[in-house]
């Protein structure tokens, strides 16, 4: 599938084992095949490594704490054990193929990669044995979808975004020339990847051996899957793929835990050819101007959704589900259902808004605040503990992304010089005291592209 540049929409080619750019000369390393299409693909990488060590750090932490006697303990020594053993070989592909440049300082703009890594991997364990193991939830769904996919009349290229464990990616081979599923999270994708080429993986029970025979449960390991299709790491917000070219996207439970599930529509109308189909399952969602006591978005709002964005709604309905049914795995499932939006979309009218790309920041650029920008700063300090924690929040729902003190330290001061009469390049001078202006044009970048600020006339010399 060719890709383009998620900083200037320039198309992108084969560069040894990465993609560059041949507009802005940027590049994308690719990480066991896997290309990381994220506007700081190394910052990216780095950030995923360092999730993935804290993670079994805190749970090696937890099993350490349950080590005292005690019944109560050693089911929970137990279970640790096997989270952490279900941790490595969720996370073995990554480090197999793991070719990235560890940074061991952070960096001020660290916190904007940190943003954008997608769902933990031990959250997503669930996911890849729904998907992966045999157990009917994931099948239906994945029939469901399917189904909705043949209404396609185009049967291209198709594109499923937040594709998780990634499943449904291989089943939609079967009806398209080309399947690309992509997600923010680089061990996902990759172990994804690894199941589709035939890999395989064993998995222990959590619950202390409630299963009661305590037995791993293996996953993957059939034939390899179709040569069609292939994972990325990319955002649903900065789609790495030009205008019109894919026939059918699906997001699949992305809508509800979205930041900005209207931005995501933008990206999926301007993806689409015209005549597309757009494909949705999952829970009743928000947009980023609701209210918090304001009703979800749900399958009878679904024609004004579609028509707000630039499409003709085929078809919505409401659809009760089993989540995650593990029963085939772990006798402990409690049997959750839940009530799904499935709609069906057709691309028909123009786009409501046009993406921005990075590259509009150009130094002579002047930008300056918007009346509603949302730019917060929270600083906890524990008693008796030192020193403190920081988290920057961009935008009305944009996520609290963990930061160093040097990162709130360069937001306060870019926030002080953005005035609407210093360029970009003024900006970048005016805050070089505190970081250096590498650094400081990403953060200035994230507020364009999370609507913090707006371009107002380029300075002429
Ligand atoms: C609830 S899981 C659903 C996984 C899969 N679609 C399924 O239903 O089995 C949501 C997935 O979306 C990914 N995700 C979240 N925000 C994303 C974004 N902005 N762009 C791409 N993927 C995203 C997460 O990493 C996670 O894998």
């Amino acid at each position: 599938m060719p890709y383009i540049c998620v900083h200037c929409g320039g198309p992108l080619d084969p560069s040894g084992e990465a993609l560059a750019c041949h507009a802005c000369s940027r590049a994308y390393p690719a990480q066991g095949g896997v290309p990381v299409l994220l506007p700081y693909p190394d910052r990216h990488i780095d950030a995923t490594r360092k999730a993935l060590l804290a993670e079994r750090m805190a749970l090696a932490l937890d099993q350490m704490r349950a080590n005292a006697p005690g019944a109560r303990h050693e089911r929970l020594r137990a279970a640790f054990t096997a989270r952490i053993a279900n941790i490595e070989a969720a996370s073995a592909p990554f480090f197999r193929a793991y070719r990235g440049t560890a940074t061991a300082d952070p960096a001020a703009a660290d916190f904007v990669a940190r943003a954008r890594t997608g769902w933990s991997i031990a959250r997503l364990i669930p996911y890849f044995i729904a998907d992966w193991g045999d157990c009917g939830s994931a099948a239906s769904v994945t029939r469901i979808i399917a189904d909705e996919a043949l209404h396609s009349a185009d049967r291209q290229a198709a594109l499923v975004i937040g594709a998780g464990a990634g499943k449904l990616v291989t089943e939609l081979a079967g009806s398209f020339a080309v399947v690309t599923g992509i997600d923010l999270s680089l061990p996902a994708m990759l172990w994804a990847q690894d199941l589709l080429h035939g890999g395989d993986a064993e998995l222990r029970p959590e619950h202390g051996g409630q299963r009661g025979d305590g037995n791993a449960i293996c996953i993957g390991g059939s034939d390899r899957g179709p040569g069609n299709a292939g994972f990325a790491v990319a955002d649903a917000g900065n789609l790495p793929f030009a205008d019109g070219s894919q026939s059918l996207v699906v997001t699949q439970y992305l809508l509800d835990i979205a930041v900005d599930p209207a931005g995501i529509a933008g990206e999926v109308h301007r993806v689409l050819a015209p005549g597309g189909v757009w494909v949705n399952v999952g829970l009743p969602f928000r947009l980023p101007g609701d209210s918090a006591g304001a009703d979800r978005w749900s399958e009878e709002d679904m024609h004004a959704f579609a028509g707000l964005h630039g499409f003709e709604l085929d078809h919505a309905e409401a659809r009760v589900l089993p989540h995650l049914d593990l029963s085939a795995f772990d006798p402990a499932w409690n049997g959750e259902v839940h009530r799904v939006v499935l709609f069906r979309a057709r691309k028909a009218g123009p786009a409501q808004r046009s993406r921005l790309h990075r590259s509009a920041l150009h130094r002579a650029a002047v930008p300056h605040l918007r009346s509603d920008a949302k730019i917060e700063i929270e600083e906890t300090r524990e008693i008796g503990a030192q020193g403190a924690t920081f988290k920057i929040r961009l935008g009305k729902s944009g996520r609290a992304m963990m930061s160093e003190a040097d990162s709130c330290r360069l937001v306060e001061a870019l926030v002080a010089a953005i005035d609407g009469t210093r360029c970009v390049d003024e900006i970048l001078a005016a805050t070089s005291g505190i970081a250096a202006p590498s650094e400081a044009l990403i953060v200035l970048e994230e507020l364009l592209v999370t609507g913090q600020i707006e371009l107002g006339d380029q300075r002429t010399a």
